[in-house]
Protein backbone atom coordinates (compact mmCIF):
# COMPACT_ATOMS: atom_id res chain seq x y z
CA UNK A 1 0.00 0.00 0.00
CA UNK A 2 1.18 3.61 -0.42
CA UNK A 3 0.78 5.56 2.94
CA UNK A 4 1.06 9.39 1.93
CA UNK A 5 0.93 11.97 4.52
CA UNK A 6 -0.39 15.10 3.71
CA UNK A 7 1.45 18.15 3.74
CA UNK A 8 1.96 21.01 6.69
CA UNK A 9 -1.21 22.47 6.75
CA UNK A 10 -2.68 19.00 7.52
CA UNK A 11 0.00 17.93 10.02
CA UNK A 12 -0.49 21.35 12.20
CA UNK A 13 -4.19 20.37 12.14
CA UNK A 14 -4.06 17.31 14.19
CA UNK A 15 -2.41 17.96 17.72
CA UNK A 16 0.06 15.49 19.18
CA UNK A 17 -3.05 13.17 20.90
CA UNK A 18 -4.36 12.82 17.65
CA UNK A 19 -6.99 15.17 18.50
CA UNK A 20 -7.73 18.13 15.76
CA UNK A 21 -7.80 21.63 16.96
CA UNK A 22 -11.64 21.44 17.20
CA UNK A 23 -11.70 18.37 19.35
CA UNK A 24 -12.55 15.96 16.50
CA UNK A 25 -11.48 12.58 16.97
CA UNK A 26 -9.38 10.51 14.90
CA UNK A 27 -12.02 9.15 11.99
CA UNK A 28 -11.13 6.58 9.73
CA UNK A 29 -13.22 6.23 6.38
CA UNK A 30 -12.95 3.46 3.58
CA UNK A 31 -14.22 4.33 -0.22
CA UNK A 32 -14.38 0.86 -2.00
CA UNK A 33 -14.32 1.37 -5.42
CA UNK A 34 -12.39 4.84 -5.01
CA UNK A 35 -10.91 4.77 -8.54
CA UNK A 36 -14.08 4.76 -9.85
CA UNK A 37 -16.55 7.95 -11.75
CA UNK A 38 -18.10 8.26 -7.98
CA UNK A 39 -15.23 7.04 -5.75
CA UNK A 40 -12.37 9.48 -7.32
CA UNK A 41 -14.67 12.61 -6.54
CA UNK A 42 -16.06 11.50 -3.37
CA UNK A 43 -12.43 10.53 -2.51
CA UNK A 44 -11.69 14.18 -2.98
CA UNK A 45 -14.70 15.34 -1.12
CA UNK A 46 -13.87 13.33 1.82
CA UNK A 47 -10.03 14.59 1.99
CA UNK A 48 -11.87 18.09 2.51
CA UNK A 49 -13.87 16.85 5.24
CA UNK A 50 -11.92 17.90 8.28
CA UNK A 51 -13.60 15.11 10.49
CA UNK A 52 -11.32 12.48 8.50
CA UNK A 53 -8.34 11.80 9.40
CA UNK A 54 -7.32 8.84 7.35
CA UNK A 55 -8.70 8.14 4.12
CA UNK A 56 -8.33 4.96 2.68
CA UNK A 57 -9.18 4.49 -1.16
CA UNK A 58 -9.56 1.13 -2.24
CA UNK A 59 -10.09 -0.11 -6.04
CA UNK A 60 -9.59 -3.57 -7.73
CA UNK A 61 -7.06 -1.23 -9.65
CA UNK A 62 -5.89 2.57 -10.40
CA UNK A 63 -6.08 3.64 -6.52
CA UNK A 64 -2.13 4.47 -6.14
CA UNK A 65 -2.43 6.66 -8.93
CA UNK A 66 -5.56 8.69 -6.83
CA UNK A 67 -4.49 8.09 -3.50
CA UNK A 68 -0.76 9.97 -4.59
CA UNK A 69 -3.14 12.53 -6.07
CA UNK A 70 -5.60 13.75 -2.98
CA UNK A 71 -2.78 13.11 -0.89
CA UNK A 72 -1.26 16.01 -2.24
CA UNK A 73 -4.63 18.04 -0.91
CA UNK A 74 -3.03 20.14 2.35
CA UNK A 75 -6.15 18.84 4.19
CA UNK A 76 -6.40 16.89 8.17
CA UNK A 77 -6.20 12.99 6.46
CA UNK A 78 -3.84 10.91 5.73
CA UNK A 79 -4.30 9.17 2.44
CA UNK A 80 -3.57 5.65 1.83
CA UNK A 81 -4.50 3.70 -1.55
CA UNK A 82 -5.17 -0.15 -1.66
CA UNK A 83 -5.08 -2.20 -4.72
CA UNK A 84 -5.94 -5.74 -5.18
CA UNK A 85 -8.17 -7.70 -2.75
CA UNK A 86 -4.88 -8.74 -0.97
CA UNK A 87 -5.02 -5.16 0.09
CA UNK A 88 -8.40 -5.18 1.21
CA UNK A 89 -8.39 -6.08 4.59
CA UNK A 90 -5.96 -3.40 5.23
CA UNK A 91 -8.03 -1.17 3.49
CA UNK A 92 -10.64 -2.03 5.76
CA UNK A 93 -8.83 -2.31 9.13
CA UNK A 94 -10.00 0.20 11.62
CA UNK A 95 -12.16 2.24 9.84
CA UNK A 96 -15.16 3.90 11.42
CA UNK A 97 -17.40 4.66 8.32
CA UNK A 98 -16.76 2.16 4.43
CA UNK A 99 -18.66 4.09 1.56
CA UNK A 100 -19.23 1.41 -1.22
CA UNK A 101 -19.52 2.98 -4.72
CA UNK A 102 -18.53 -0.49 -6.40
CA UNK A 103 -19.44 -1.75 -9.21
CA UNK A 104 -20.64 -1.47 -12.62
CA UNK A 105 -23.31 1.66 -13.71
CA UNK A 106 -26.19 1.89 -15.64
CA UNK A 107 -26.49 2.45 -19.70
CA UNK A 108 -29.25 3.85 -22.02
CA UNK A 109 -32.50 1.53 -21.12
CA UNK A 110 -31.55 -0.87 -18.27
CA UNK A 111 -32.96 -0.48 -14.97
CA UNK A 112 -31.01 -0.64 -12.02
CA UNK A 113 -31.84 -4.23 -11.01
CA UNK A 114 -30.11 -4.64 -14.97
CA UNK A 115 -26.99 -4.41 -12.64
CA UNK A 116 -27.99 -7.12 -10.23
CA UNK A 117 -25.97 -10.04 -11.66
CA UNK A 118 -22.43 -8.44 -11.71
CA UNK A 119 -22.97 -5.85 -8.36
CA UNK A 120 -24.86 -8.20 -6.46
CA UNK A 121 -21.27 -10.11 -6.34
CA UNK A 122 -19.12 -7.41 -5.97
CA UNK A 123 -21.40 -6.48 -2.44
CA UNK A 124 -21.21 -9.42 -1.04
CA UNK A 125 -17.65 -10.10 -1.62
CA UNK A 126 -16.64 -6.57 0.07
CA UNK A 127 -18.92 -7.20 2.31
CA UNK A 128 -17.65 -10.61 3.76
CA UNK A 129 -14.69 -8.39 4.16
CA UNK A 130 -15.90 -5.55 5.91
CA UNK A 131 -17.12 -8.61 8.22
CA UNK A 132 -13.67 -9.38 8.68
CA UNK A 133 -12.02 -6.56 9.01
CA UNK A 134 -14.26 -3.90 10.48
CA UNK A 135 -17.36 -5.43 11.61
CA UNK A 136 -18.18 -2.26 13.90
CA UNK A 137 -17.97 0.35 10.67
CA UNK A 138 -20.96 2.37 9.52
CA UNK A 139 -21.84 0.94 5.87
CA UNK A 140 -22.86 3.02 3.57
CA UNK A 141 -24.14 1.42 0.78
CA UNK A 142 -24.28 3.58 -2.77
CA UNK A 143 -23.85 0.51 -5.22
CA UNK A 144 -26.81 -0.69 -7.10
CA UNK A 145 -29.45 -2.05 -6.82
CA UNK A 146 -29.77 -0.20 -3.40
CA UNK A 147 -33.05 -1.78 -2.82
CA UNK A 148 -31.34 -5.12 -3.36
CA UNK A 149 -27.73 -4.24 -2.48
CA UNK A 150 -28.56 -3.35 0.99
CA UNK A 151 -30.79 -6.41 1.81
CA UNK A 152 -27.41 -8.34 0.89
CA UNK A 153 -25.09 -6.62 2.87
CA UNK A 154 -27.27 -7.36 5.58
CA UNK A 155 -27.67 -11.10 5.16
CA UNK A 156 -23.56 -11.45 4.17
CA UNK A 157 -23.14 -9.64 8.05
CA UNK A 158 -25.98 -11.93 9.35
CA UNK A 159 -24.01 -14.96 8.86
CA UNK A 160 -20.78 -13.84 9.48
CA UNK A 161 -22.62 -12.59 13.09
CA UNK A 162 -21.71 -9.30 12.73
CA UNK A 163 -24.73 -7.66 11.82
CA UNK A 164 -26.05 -4.54 13.49
CA UNK A 165 -28.94 -3.06 11.47
CA UNK A 166 -27.83 -0.04 13.50
CA UNK A 167 -24.60 0.28 11.16
CA UNK A 168 -26.11 -0.17 7.62
CA UNK A 169 -27.22 2.23 5.49
CA UNK A 170 -28.50 2.30 1.31
CA UNK A 171 -27.34 5.75 -0.03
CA UNK A 172 -30.79 7.31 -1.10
CA UNK A 173 -29.38 10.98 -0.39
CA UNK A 174 -29.12 11.78 -4.39
CA UNK A 175 -32.92 11.67 -4.10
CA UNK A 176 -33.19 14.08 -1.98
CA UNK A 177 -30.47 16.27 -3.25
CA UNK A 178 -32.68 16.31 -6.39
CA UNK A 179 -35.94 17.02 -4.81
CA UNK A 180 -34.68 19.97 -3.30
CA UNK A 181 -33.04 21.33 -6.26
CA UNK A 182 -36.17 20.51 -8.13
CA UNK A 183 -38.55 21.92 -5.67
CA UNK A 184 -36.55 25.35 -5.07
CA UNK A 185 -36.48 25.66 -9.31
CA UNK A 186 -40.23 25.43 -9.35
CA UNK A 187 -41.28 26.94 -5.60
CA UNK A 188 -38.44 29.65 -6.94
CA UNK A 189 -36.71 29.65 -3.46
CA UNK A 190 -32.88 29.76 -2.67
CA UNK A 191 -31.92 25.90 -3.13
CA UNK A 192 -28.98 26.40 -1.15
CA UNK A 193 -27.70 24.81 2.06
CA UNK A 194 -30.22 24.37 4.55
CA UNK A 195 -33.06 26.65 2.66
CA UNK A 196 -34.81 23.87 0.90
CA UNK A 197 -35.96 20.76 2.57
CA UNK A 198 -37.98 17.81 2.28
CA UNK A 199 -37.80 14.10 2.85
CA UNK A 200 -37.98 11.52 0.12
CA UNK A 201 -38.61 7.98 1.05
CA UNK A 202 -39.30 4.17 0.11
CA UNK A 203 -36.05 2.78 -1.85
CA UNK A 204 -33.85 3.94 -4.45
CA UNK A 205 -35.16 2.76 -8.43
CA UNK A 206 -38.17 4.49 -10.31
CA UNK A 207 -41.39 4.14 -8.34
CA UNK A 208 -39.85 3.28 -4.81
CA UNK A 209 -38.33 6.83 -5.19
CA UNK A 210 -41.56 8.70 -3.09
CA UNK A 211 -40.26 12.19 -2.39
CA UNK A 212 -42.62 14.10 -0.05
CA UNK A 213 -43.52 17.63 -0.91
CA UNK A 214 -46.67 18.23 0.60
CA UNK A 215 -43.80 18.34 3.53
CA UNK A 216 -41.67 20.36 1.81
CA UNK A 217 -40.15 23.71 3.46
CA UNK A 218 -40.73 26.77 2.51
CA UNK A 219 -43.73 26.16 1.68
CA UNK A 220 -44.93 26.90 -2.04
CA UNK A 221 -47.88 26.98 -3.77
CA UNK A 222 -47.59 24.41 -6.20
CA UNK A 223 -50.34 23.29 -8.63
CA UNK A 224 -51.18 19.55 -8.76
CA UNK A 225 -49.65 19.01 -12.07
CA UNK A 226 -46.61 20.73 -10.77
CA UNK A 227 -46.08 17.98 -7.56
CA UNK A 228 -47.02 14.73 -10.31
CA UNK A 229 -44.55 16.78 -12.74
CA UNK A 230 -41.68 17.30 -9.65
CA UNK A 231 -42.66 13.87 -8.58
CA UNK A 232 -41.84 12.19 -11.70
CA UNK A 233 -38.43 14.11 -12.60
CA UNK A 234 -37.22 13.47 -9.20
CA UNK A 235 -38.09 9.05 -9.76
CA UNK A 236 -36.53 9.50 -12.99
CA UNK A 237 -33.53 11.78 -12.03
CA UNK A 238 -30.89 8.98 -12.31
CA UNK A 239 -32.52 8.01 -15.64
CA UNK A 240 -32.22 11.24 -16.74
CA UNK A 241 -28.04 11.67 -16.07
CA UNK A 242 -27.61 8.36 -18.08
CA UNK A 243 -29.49 9.37 -20.73
CA UNK A 244 -27.55 12.87 -21.20
CA UNK A 245 -24.42 10.48 -20.35
CA UNK A 246 -25.58 8.64 -23.51
CA UNK A 247 -23.14 5.35 -22.70
CA UNK A 248 -21.11 6.82 -20.34
CA UNK A 249 -22.16 6.11 -16.88
CA UNK A 250 -24.64 7.38 -14.93
CA UNK A 251 -24.51 10.35 -12.27
CA UNK A 252 -21.10 10.31 -10.60
CA UNK A 253 -20.40 14.09 -9.49
CA UNK A 254 -24.05 14.63 -7.87
CA UNK A 255 -23.93 11.47 -6.27
CA UNK A 256 -20.14 12.13 -5.16
CA UNK A 257 -22.03 15.61 -3.49
CA UNK A 258 -25.10 13.11 -2.02
CA UNK A 259 -22.44 10.70 -1.09
CA UNK A 260 -20.19 12.88 1.04
CA UNK A 261 -23.02 14.72 3.06
CA UNK A 262 -24.13 11.28 4.18
CA UNK A 263 -20.66 10.33 5.20
CA UNK A 264 -20.46 13.99 6.77
CA UNK A 265 -23.70 12.97 8.48
CA UNK A 266 -22.65 9.96 9.62
CA UNK A 267 -19.38 11.25 11.07
CA UNK A 268 -21.05 14.03 13.24
CA UNK A 269 -23.36 11.02 14.53
CA UNK A 270 -20.24 9.37 15.60
CA UNK A 271 -18.75 12.36 17.07
CA UNK A 272 -21.70 13.29 19.16
CA UNK A 273 -23.31 15.66 17.47
CA UNK A 274 -26.97 16.10 18.34
CA UNK A 275 -30.00 16.04 16.09
CA UNK A 276 -28.35 14.75 12.98
CA UNK A 277 -31.23 13.35 10.48
CA UNK A 278 -31.05 12.59 6.81
CA UNK A 279 -32.85 9.91 5.16
CA UNK A 280 -31.29 6.83 4.31
CA UNK A 281 -32.89 3.58 3.46
CA UNK A 282 -32.28 1.28 6.54
CA UNK A 283 -33.79 -1.89 8.55
CA UNK A 284 -37.43 -0.37 9.30
CA UNK A 285 -40.46 -0.96 11.17
CA UNK A 286 -41.95 2.45 9.75
CA UNK A 287 -44.02 0.07 7.20
CA UNK A 288 -44.81 -3.88 7.05
CA UNK A 289 -41.53 -3.79 4.58
CA UNK A 290 -38.24 -4.88 6.41
CA UNK A 291 -36.10 -2.29 4.57
CA UNK A 292 -37.19 1.76 3.48
CA UNK A 293 -36.21 4.72 3.72
CA UNK A 294 -37.47 7.29 5.45
CA UNK A 295 -35.50 9.84 7.98
CA UNK A 296 -33.00 8.80 10.09
CA UNK A 297 -31.48 10.68 13.48
CA UNK A 298 -27.95 9.49 13.19
CA UNK A 299 -25.65 9.17 16.52
CA UNK A 300 -22.71 7.30 17.88
CA UNK A 301 -23.94 4.31 17.19
CA UNK A 302 -25.56 5.07 14.17
CA UNK A 303 -29.32 4.84 13.33
CA UNK A 304 -30.24 6.22 17.07
CA UNK A 305 -33.89 6.60 15.48
CA UNK A 306 -35.90 5.61 12.15
CA UNK A 307 -38.42 8.22 12.02
CA UNK A 308 -41.82 7.96 10.95
CA UNK A 309 -43.32 8.84 7.41
CA UNK A 310 -44.80 11.88 8.74
CA UNK A 311 -48.45 13.12 7.46
CA UNK A 312 -49.11 12.21 3.62
CA UNK A 313 -51.51 13.73 1.12
CA UNK A 314 -53.66 10.87 -0.86
CA UNK A 315 -51.16 11.10 -3.94
CA UNK A 316 -48.17 10.28 -1.37
CA UNK A 317 -50.24 7.66 0.18
CA UNK A 318 -50.89 6.04 -3.19
CA UNK A 319 -47.51 6.50 -4.19
CA UNK A 320 -46.54 4.66 -1.36
CA UNK A 321 -48.90 1.48 -1.95
CA UNK A 322 -47.63 1.58 -5.51
CA UNK A 323 -43.90 0.91 -4.70
CA UNK A 324 -44.82 -1.60 -1.93
CA UNK A 325 -44.84 -4.60 -4.14
CA UNK A 326 -41.28 -3.76 -5.82
CA UNK A 327 -39.86 -2.33 -3.47
CA UNK A 328 -40.21 -5.67 -1.50
CA UNK A 329 -39.68 -8.02 -4.48
CA UNK A 330 -35.91 -6.19 -4.87
CA UNK A 331 -35.37 -6.57 -1.51
CA UNK A 332 -36.49 -10.55 -1.16
CA UNK A 333 -33.91 -11.22 -4.46
CA UNK A 334 -31.47 -9.64 -2.60
CA UNK A 335 -31.91 -11.64 0.40
CA UNK A 336 -32.48 -14.84 -1.62
CA UNK A 337 -29.07 -14.10 -3.42
CA UNK A 338 -27.27 -14.06 -0.46
CA UNK A 339 -28.81 -17.03 1.40
CA UNK A 340 -28.13 -19.19 -1.98
CA UNK A 341 -24.29 -17.84 -3.08
P1 LIG B 1 -17.63 3.20 -12.36
O1 LIG B 1 -17.63 2.03 -13.27
O2 LIG B 1 -17.14 4.51 -12.88
O3 LIG B 1 -16.79 2.88 -11.06
C1 LIG B 1 -16.97 1.70 -10.34
C2 LIG B 1 -15.66 1.31 -9.71
O4 LIG B 1 -15.89 0.12 -8.96
C3 LIG B 1 -14.54 1.01 -10.74
O5 LIG B 1 -13.40 1.78 -10.44
C4 LIG B 1 -14.28 -0.46 -10.53
O6 LIG B 1 -12.93 -0.85 -10.72
C5 LIG B 1 -14.71 -0.65 -9.09
N1 LIG B 1 -14.94 -2.04 -8.73
C6 LIG B 1 -15.49 -3.05 -9.45
N2 LIG B 1 -15.44 -4.19 -8.76
C7 LIG B 1 -14.88 -3.90 -7.57
C8 LIG B 1 -14.55 -4.67 -6.43
N3 LIG B 1 -14.80 -5.97 -6.36
N4 LIG B 1 -13.96 -4.04 -5.40
C9 LIG B 1 -13.71 -2.71 -5.44
N5 LIG B 1 -13.98 -1.95 -6.50
C10 LIG B 1 -14.56 -2.53 -7.55
O7 LIG B 1 -19.13 3.36 -11.78
P2 LIG B 1 -19.75 4.61 -10.97
O8 LIG B 1 -20.35 5.54 -11.94
O9 LIG B 1 -18.76 5.10 -9.99
O10 LIG B 1 -20.96 3.86 -10.22
C11 LIG B 1 -20.72 2.91 -9.23
C12 LIG B 1 -22.01 2.33 -8.68
O11 LIG B 1 -22.78 3.34 -8.01
C13 LIG B 1 -22.95 1.78 -9.75
O12 LIG B 1 -23.51 0.56 -9.31
C14 LIG B 1 -24.04 2.83 -9.88
O13 LIG B 1 -25.25 2.33 -10.33
C15 LIG B 1 -24.13 3.27 -8.43
N6 LIG B 1 -24.77 4.58 -8.21
C16 LIG B 1 -25.60 4.72 -7.14
C17 LIG B 1 -26.20 5.92 -6.85
C18 LIG B 1 -27.09 6.08 -5.66
O14 LIG B 1 -27.82 7.06 -5.59
N7 LIG B 1 -27.07 5.20 -4.70
C19 LIG B 1 -25.95 7.02 -7.68
C20 LIG B 1 -25.10 6.87 -8.77
C21 LIG B 1 -24.51 5.63 -9.03
C1 LIG C 1 -28.88 7.57 -9.75
O1 LIG C 1 -29.95 7.72 -9.17
O2 LIG C 1 -28.36 8.49 -10.40
C2 LIG C 1 -28.16 6.26 -9.64
O3 LIG C 1 -28.93 5.31 -9.00
C3 LIG C 1 -27.58 5.78 -10.91
C4 LIG C 1 -28.62 5.32 -11.89
O4 LIG C 1 -28.45 4.23 -12.44
O5 LIG C 1 -29.60 6.03 -12.13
Amino acid sequence: SIVRRSSTAGASYVSRRGFASGSAPERKVAVLGAAGGIGQPLSLLMKLNPLVSSLSLYDIAGTPGVAADVSHINTRSEVAGFAGEEQLGQALEGADVVIIPAGVPRKPGMTRDDLFNINAGIVKSLCTAIAKYCPNALVNMISNPVNSTVPIAAEVFKKAGTYDEKKLFGVTMLDVVRAKTFYAGKAKVNVAGAQVNLPVVGGHAGITILPLFSQATPKANLSDEEIVALTKRTQDGGTEVVEAKAGKGSATLSMAYAGAIFADACLKGLNGVPDVVECAFVQSNVTELPFFASKVRLGKNGVEEVLGLGPLNDYEKQGLEALKPELLSSIEKGIKFAKEN
